[in-house]
């Protein structure tokens, strides 16, 4: 199947399932109708279709990863609901939207980031993958989302004294973007019961496309328009944070998303039958504009 295809039946897929969650008419609805505004925005989808796409070719049950993917999808949108916070990156447009908070309130926000967070730990523990495999793509989420990775990696882009030399900006990608874009990929060769180099190319694809996907949000950051990309731009000079993008210039950054695509793309070639979207997906956030 071409990989556009591919990619726009795998997007509807998991927005029809984001669809049904949290509907129930309950006493915290403002809670509720908080966590669906977020989620349903309408966000690229990138992580829970790397989910379900590594599950797919390893010949694996895609209904049942999908509660995997999901919860990859609810941490992910959690993390942009906090990172947008005024006492985070100050942003007030997200997903062609107005901010969380600027809509519910921060205290709302708050809750409605660590809601999503919990609700996706009860979702995952629902897939029907065996247990073996649940504890482990559990367990890899966990520590993904925590300290040890993407909000290690928010403490880090947020600290006024981090290291941001090309070492240290990698650190803090490594852990705020890679940790969660691995585990996307990790967990679907988890559900599929894929081998331990098979595990171990997924996450270095993770890794890089992570790198790349990073620092092509950096230098969109610099040189899109709020219109094009759906959320507030020049934020991180707004912050006076360093990025790739600001201390080696666009094009050169623009080289190393090129670079760091190409090792993604690498680490999957050979490991798995069918990778052509894959490949081709790598490719395309390369120079997404949005
Ligand atoms: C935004 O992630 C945060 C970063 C890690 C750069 P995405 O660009 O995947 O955001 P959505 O999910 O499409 O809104
Ligand atoms: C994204 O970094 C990191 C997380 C949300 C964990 P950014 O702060 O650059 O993401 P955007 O640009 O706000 O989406
Ligand atoms: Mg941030
Ligand atoms: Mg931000
Ligand atoms: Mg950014």
């Amino acid at each position: 199947m071409e990989p556009d295809r591919v990619l726009s039946d795998l997007r509807a897929y998991v927005d029809a399932e984001l669809e049904k969650l949290f509907t129930a008419d309950v006493p915290y609805k403002r809670l509720t109708d908080a966590m669906r505004y977020s989620l349903l925005a309408g966000g690229k989808r990138i992580r829970p279709i790397l989910t379900l796409r590594f599950c797919q070719i390893l010949g694996g049950d895609v209904s049942a990863a999908m509660p995997l993917a999901l919860a990859v999808e609810m941490i992910h949108t959690y993390s942009l609901i906090h990172d947008d916070l005024p006492c985070m990156d100050n942003d007030a447009l997200r997903r062609g939207k107005p901010t969380n908070h600027v809509v519910f309130g921060e205290g709302r926000a708050t809750v409605a980031g660590d809601a999503l967070q919990s609700a996706a730990f009860e979702l995952a523990l629902s897939a029907p993958v065996g247990p073996d495999r649940l504890v482990k793509a559990v367990a890899y989420l966990a520590r993904a989302a925590g300290a040890a990775g993407m909000c290690g990696g928010q403490e880090l882009d947020t600290a006024e004294d981090s290291d941001r030399s090309p070492e240290g900006l990698t650190l803090i990608n490594d852990l705020k973007t890679g940790a969660l874009l691995r585990a996307a990929c990790v967990l679907g060769v988890l559900a599929a019961g894929g081998t331990d180099r098979q595990l171990a190319a997924a996450e270095d694809y993770g890794t890089h496309l992570a790198r790349a996907f990073q620092i092509r949000d950096d230098i969109l950051d610099i040189t899109a328009t709020e219109a094009a990309l759906g959320k507030s731009v020049g934020s991180d000079a707004a912050n006076e944070k360093p990025t790739f993008a600001s201390i080696l210039g666009v094009e050169a950054a623009e080289r190393k998303v090129l670079e760091e695509t190409e090792a993604a793309k690498a680490a999957v070639r050979e490991t798995f039958p069918d990778p052509d979207f894959l490949l081709a997906l790598a490719d395309h956030l390369a120079v997404r504009e949005k």
